[in-house]
């Protein structure tokens, strides 16, 4: 059967595990997209090298959890290409060929560039490969000529500078390159267990998916409730008190969400008990990625043998893809 499914290629930089955050905003979506699309999907190891050139281990030894993240959601080797970035370096090549076609200046107005530059305080001082990894984002996608990238919002302008790169290859040298589209995630954004607005690892609000059964306790009985609710008799508030906000997201029974929330506004439920609750709906339904994520964790041989199956096949595509592009521009000599 020749298979005709859109080409999906999206991905994360290893940086640390991750946390029900990625779960809400894209690994979800991900397992489902698995059965309607090609799905090729990137450890960033490359990109993330560009803003942790002096902490390499960090980036080495993360590759293999994030990896452990990506097969205890359910990710199918079967069914998503796993691979990791730096395996492909024809992405490299095809990087060098589209950076002549990007300005500096628009690399530091592009505002995800331009918003991380701040958070880390690069200024003028921020390495070069850091400013064009979007360039290098644009590599990624185009080498698989995918035509869908789940991203988080805040990656929007990266697709969009992805797009011009494609524009203006295509105008220059022909047609080879396919324009993308994002796709947005349609769930809430998950608040860090602090009420901070994002969960991040740099805020250390997360719920990690490797986290422990005690852990994930301890860090539900510290989530961030409503802070006037000091007797169980009083009223409470439901705006802002994060148990509720995860509620909402996790728990399938409504109506007992409803219920509790309705009680929890008129005093008399105690945040002990709504965060049991809490705790019961996680465990329900992350108690066996955590248990799937340790199997898959007692033989990591078996989960770098995935990854490199995976990365000869996204080479595979990558290379054709670079062939044409070398093609197009004419510097295939012999
Ligand atoms: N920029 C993404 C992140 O911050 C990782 C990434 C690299 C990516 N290349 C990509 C995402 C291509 C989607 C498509 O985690």
């Amino acid at each position: 059967m020749t298979q005709n499914k859109p080409i999906i290629l999206t991905g994360d930089r290893p940086t640390g595990q991750l946390h029900l955050g990625h779960y809400v905003g894209s690994l979800e979506n991900r397992v489902r997209l698995q059965d309607s699309h090609e799905q090729f999907i990137m450890i960033a190891d490359m990109q993330a090298l560009t803003d942790n050139a002096d902490n390499p281990d960090k980036v080495r030894s993360n590759v293999i959890e994030v990896a452990l993240d990506y097969l205890a959601v359910g990710l199918d080797p079967s069914k998503t290409t796993l691979f990791i970035q730096s395996a492909i370096p024809e992405l490299n090549e095809l990087t060098m060929f589209y950076l002549n076609l990007v300005s500096v200046a628009r690399l530091q107005r592009n505002p995800t560039v331009k918003s991380e530059m701040q958070q880390k305080g690069y200024g003028a001082e921020v390495p070069a490969g850091f400013l064009m990894y979007p360039v290098s984002q644009a590599a990624d996608i185009t080498a698989f000529k995918a035509t869908v990238v789940p991203v988080g919002e805040d990656q929007l302008p990266v697709i969009e500078q992805t797009n011009e790169i494609v524009r203006k290859f295509n105008n220059i040298y022909g047609d080879v390159l396919v324009e993308t589209k994002a796709l947005l995630s349609t769930n809430a954004r998950l608040a860090g267990l602090d009420g901070k607005a994002k969960m991040s690892k740099s805020l250390g609000n997360c719920i990690y998916l490797g986290d422990d059964a005690d852990t994930l306790k301890k860090k539900v009985m510290s989530m961030f409730t409503d802070p006037e609710h000091i007797r169980v008799e009083d009223p409470g508030k439901i705006e802002g008190n994060m148990v509720f906000a995860y509620l909402d997201i996790f728990a399938t029974d409504k109506a007992t969400v409803a219920e509790m929330k309705a009680h929890y506004q008129r005093g008399g439920l105690g945040d002990m008990k709504v965060k049991r609750y809490l705790l019961e709906v996680l465990e329900a339904k992350f108690g066996p990625i955590r248990e799937r994520r340790a199997e898959f964790a007692q033989d990591k041989a078996a989960v770098m043998e995935i990854l490199r199956q995976g990365s000869l096949k996204a080479k595979a595509v990558a290379a054709q893809t670079l062939y044409e592009v070398r093609k197009a521009i004419g510097v295939e000599y012999f």
